[in-house]
């Protein structure tokens, strides 16, 4: 028989970690709530043409592509922005604007496998749709700012660009919006060098290559560096604009209090294609890949037919803030509840063991019960090789009293109680 394992690039997650990434997850329906996101649950399969529009190079050659057997060309959403964009073109198309929008699941990209970067993922994704206003970007940034302050990161590092400062100055001397995005595509993986001899070979002025070259090196840790970025633009009317956006959404921020670390560069791209404002990403000193990333993006709606609608959103990966709070060592406040389990003494008061069992789940006690049969001797060494917290035997002697033993597991003690102050005597103790 052949031994069956994951598929490459995927992953199981056992206990300890399902419960880590779910404490994110909660983390995040958290922020969701307290800055009024409401969710919805779009399909993992999706036309590979929605997908493929505006996904830039680097995600539609890694998309889970195929035909089902309609022939229909369908993918594995290698993100949630397509989708929710597709509801708003589309179910939501008349309905009052601003969205916002919340999503949490698992996406597919056929990367290849490594630390913090697997075949299925997963995000929290944040989608603030029909406003074009720059408290709207800020709110995205400061609820991003929430979710890694709550979940219990430190030292993490927003980094901010806007597309437009590029684009503004490739777009003066009419570069083909192809060549770019492609020179953004490059830039998006480090390679300037190649981004800038792209642009050159396209045919721009010595100042716009003299300006581009100066912009991918300009980067600071303050708002400061934004008056640099615009004396550099300042002949570049469009290029000035973004600037200027990205100056006023970053003093927002800081008008709100929220308290950011932060670098700001002004030759910063993303790999997708759809962005035309801010763009950000989160990052640790312990990773080199970011926890999260969005933008702004005005134009996607429309192009999947709806009204023109601009909108802003934000990807968290939850598997990656995992592991960033496992390299950092976070002690997570996750809420432990006692593990308590029910043994009968012998087979007759197995129906005794499950009543009390099920008398305790009704009073919101979670409890398990022996199930294998097993002497109290041998299930009590199983309990303690678990570290559980407590045992409840139910013994003959006991119950003609409405009694059963409580062992304490940890303190190695154990008295006799009453069964209508089980809950109480566990509960009370750990309070
Ligand atoms: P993204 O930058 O492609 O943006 O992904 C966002 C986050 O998802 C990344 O920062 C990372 O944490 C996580 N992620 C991406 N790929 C992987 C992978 N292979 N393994 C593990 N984690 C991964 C988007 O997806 C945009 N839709 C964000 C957005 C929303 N823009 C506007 N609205």
């Amino acid at each position: 028989m052949t031994e069956f394992k994951t598929v490459r690039g995927m992953r199981d997650f056992l206990p300890e970690e399902a419960k880590i990434m779910r404490y994110i997850e909660g983390k995040a329906r958290r922020v969701a709530e307290l800055y009024g996101y409401n969710e919805i649950i779009t399909p993992v399969l999706e036309p590979y043409e929605l997908l493929a529009a505006k996904a830039g190079e680097e995600v539609r050659l890694r998309m889970y592509a195929f035909k089902d057997l309609g022939e229909r060309m369908v993918a594995l959403r290698p993100e949630f922005t397509p989708s929710v964009a597709r509801l708003v073109a589309t179910t939501l198309r008349n309905e009052p604007k601003p969205f916002r929008l919340f999503c949490v699941g698992s996406l597919y990209r056929y990367d290849e496998p490594q630390q913090g970067r697997y075949r299925e993922f997963w995000q929290s994704n944040f989608e603030l749709m029909g406003s074009s206003k720059p408290e709207a970007d800020a709110e995205i940034i400061m609820l991003t700012n929430s979710l890694m302050e709550t979940v219990g990161l430190r030292n993490y590092a927003f980094k901010f660009g806007h597309i437009g400062v590029l684009r503004g100055v490739m777009g003066k001397e009419g570069l083909d919006e192809k060549v770019q995005s492609d020179a953004m595509q490059l830039m998006d993986k480090k390679q300037y060098d190649e981004a800038l001899r792209l642009v050159k070979e396209a045919g721009v002025s010595n100042k716009c290559m003299a300006t581009l070259r100066k912009l991918v090196e300009l980067k600071g840790d303050n708002l400061g560096i934004i008056e640099e970025m615009k004396l550099l633009v300042k002949d570049y009317e469009e290029a000035l604009k973004a600037t200027e956006n990205l100056q006023e959404i970053l003093k927002l921020v800081q008008a709100s209090g929220c308290k950011i670390n932060m670098t700001i560069e002004a030759g910063f791209a993303r790999g997708l294609e759809y962005y035309t404002g801010i763009i950000f990403e989160v990052n640790v000193p312990e990773m080199d890949k970011a926890l999260a990333g969005g933008g702004r993006y005005d134009r996607l709606i429309e192009l999947f037919g709806g009204e023109p609608t601009p909108a802003v959103g934000i990807a968290h990966g939850i598997d990656r803030i995992m592991l960033a709070l496992q390299l950092q060592k976070a002690r997570l406040k996750i809420k432990e509840e006692k593990t308590v389990i029910v043994i009968p003494v012998n087979e007759e008061l197995k129906g005794e063991a499950l009543k009390i069992s099920q008398m305790l789940r009704e009073a919101n006690m979670p409890v398990e019960v022996e199930v294998s049969g097993r002497k109290v001797a041998k299930a009590l060494e199983d309990a303690n090789r678990r570290k559980m917290d407590y045992a409840i035997i139910v013994g003959e002697k006991e119950l003609k009293e409405d009694s059963v033993v409580i062992r304490n597991l940890r303190e190695r003690e154990q008295k006799v109680v009453k069964i209508g102050t089980i809950v109480e005597t566990i509960k009370g103790k750990s309070d």
